[in-house]
């Protein structure tokens, strides 16, 4: 379960060395972030008119403006806040970013409609802090292959500014003040096409900024175990454990700061996949000591849905459902604890969660992703909130999720919707369905497993289709339901392509549903790319 309300983070803040980055609201920006992190510096991303106090208040060591779709020619095209050079720290400006502070210091940026897209090769021809060494000198030429993404370019470096970097379309395509540790790139660092990216933006974060590289897995666990220690004092928390990759990270990192005044809930819906209450229950209660309540809520889940077939009606039972289950917990757990009041309920929020809710005020900024939370969490909450990945990146919830000594299949395990098989079994929900997707899941599961075809998807999973079909088994007809089966590839689940699977996997995937489950008569496979369809069917 996650929270995309940009409220303020609730758990109490560490300084360490920290990058402030703006963003103009380019699709890269939040790459900047994570190859940010990735150089081992924490950093944090805010929208473009961000007030001043909070710029002041961040204690940057050093700023990085972002890329973006706007020209500085545009009226209300976005500008750089004067606080932001006021901190006095080293900026590095890209692609917009740059033209921007060529604009703000007088600059001469050239408007066009003619967009420069992909790789090139540019010439260094001078030299700055920030690309000593970078260049690819394989051959003896101080050349970087980079990648360009831009309409306009800068066409007069301002003042203090130097050229350090050319292309024969674009005459300024590094720029640099030396004085005063400002650099402006016209190309885009973030993305791995630009070879020497992640050496670049390390050499801005490490040797131009001069942050230590604190930020790895164990100084943020114990960084974390230290906040919430602070935090949560001797008081009650509850976690709703789904055994999804972010809630089990949470459950490890809280018992590891608090131990035993953390409890589990874990709801068992119906609508979970095969076995997947017992291995949730055998990693955190048997092999961890984690205090989990199993929650047998299957009837109540099913007598909530029945006759329901709406898809939209479906998330919402399924959601309100949900929040009862575990609100009753809740109470349990008070009442156990010699009625000592749950006063804290963790969540797995993470950093993409808040950075796409926390949009410019203005909305110019990227796309927003849906987000589908299981019913979200009511208004009234009588909890206070601990979200201890809310400042983190998918890829570092999970190497602190290994960190802290969870099996590797827990941490790569493909995402698994809140409403569960309640948004797989299309229309009405049974008990007799869902035994039976479970099953040819659990099949298709194994099969992808075994072909390695598993980690080459970003999600894959059956369907159940609530129609007939004939087939012939033996000498006998039969006459039973459809099973699709569907597998993605995608990096932000916000489009996706129908991953290419073999044949022969498909094959055996589906010889072994129609043999082994005598309800199947029939297998397909989604052939649906995202957009239009969706990934999952409702
Ligand atoms: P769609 O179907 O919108 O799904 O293409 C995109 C990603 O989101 C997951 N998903 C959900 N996750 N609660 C969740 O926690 C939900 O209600 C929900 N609906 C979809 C889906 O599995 C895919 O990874």
């Amino acid at each position: 379960m996650t929270t995309a309300t940009p409220a303020a983070n609730a758990t109490p803040e560490i300084k360490q060395d920290r990058i402030l980055i703006i963003d103009y609201g380019s699709q890269y920006s939040q790459l900047i972030a994570r190859r940010v992190r990735e150089a081992g510096v924490f950093c944090e991303m805010y929208p473009y008119d961000i007030d001043t106090a909070r710029i002041e208040a961040f204690g940057a060591k050093g700023v990085i403006l972002s890329g973006g779709p706007e020209s500085v020619h545009d009226e209300n095209g976005p500008k750089i806040n004067q606080a932001l050079f006021d901190l006095e720290v080293p900026i590095l400006g890209i692609c917009y970013g740059m033209q921007a502070m060529a604009d703000h210091f007088g600059g001469k940026v050239h408007a066009s409609d003619v967009h420069e897209f992909g790789a090139a090769t540019i010439e260094v021809t001078g030299s700055c802090q920030l690309l000593e060494g970078v260049e690819d000198s394989k051959d003896g030429n101080s050349r970087l292959n980079v990648w360009m993404s831009h309409g306009d370019k800068v066409i007069e470096a301002p003042e203090g500014f130097e050229v350090v970097a050319s292309t024969p379309s674009c005459p300024i395509a590094v720029m640099a003040n030396e004085d005063k540790k400002y650099y402006g790139l016209q190309f885009h660092p973030e993305v791995t096409h630009t070879l020497q990216g992640q050496v670049l933006l390390s050499r801005f974060v490490h040797q131009v900024c001069g942050c230590s590289g604190d930020w790895t897995p164990d100084n943020i666990i114990d960084m974390r175990v230290a906040q919430l220690k602070e935090q949560i004092g001797d008081k009650q928390v509850l976690l709703g454990l789904s055994g999804g990759v972010d809630s089990s990270v949470v459950a490890a990192i809280l018992h590891k700061a608090i131990g035993d005044q953390l409890t589990c809930v874990f709801v068992d819906n119906g609508l979970l996949r095969l076995h997947e209450g017992d291995q949730v229950m055998q990693v955190f209660a048997e092999n961890m000591g984690v205090k989990v309540i199993r929650v047998d809520a299957e009837e109540r889940f099913l007598t909530a849905l029945a006759g329901e077939s709406d898809p939209e009606k479906k998330r919402k039972i399924i959601g309100k459902t949900f929040i009862d289950v575990f609100a009753d917990a809740a109470r349990d757990v008070s009442e156990g604890s010699d009625g000592k009041p749950v006063e804290f309920l963790a969540q797995g929020t993470i950093y993409p969660d808040v950075i796409e809710s926390a949009k410019s005020h203005q909305g110019k900024a990227h796309v927003i992703k849906s987000h589908h939370n299981v019913g979200g969490l009511p208004d009234d909450l009588a909890f206070a909130l601990v979200e201890p990945l809310r400042d983190l990146f998918k890829d570092e919830v999970r190497k602190l999720g290994i960190t802290l000594g969870l099996p590797a299949k827990m941490i790569n395990r493909h995402p698994f919707p809140g409403p569960g098989l309640g948004v797989r079994i299309l229309g009405e929900v049974k008990k007799e369905y869902a035994d039976i997707l479970r099953q040819a899941d659990a099949i298709f599961m194994q099969e992808l497993e075994r072909s390695g075809w598993y980690e080459k998807t970003a999600q894959a999973f059956a369907v159940f289709q609530p129609i007939k079909s004939v087939g012939v088994v033996g000498d006998g007809r039969r006459y039973a339901w459809v099973i699709a089966l569907r597998a993605v590839e995608t990096v932000d689940f916000m489009t996706a392509r129908f991953a290419h699977l073999p044949f022969d996997l498909i094959e055996t995937v589906s010889n072994r549903i129609m043999n082994e489950i005598a309800e199947v008569s029939r297998v397909t496979y989604d052939v649906s790319s995202k957009p239009p369809a969706t990934i999952e069917w409702e």
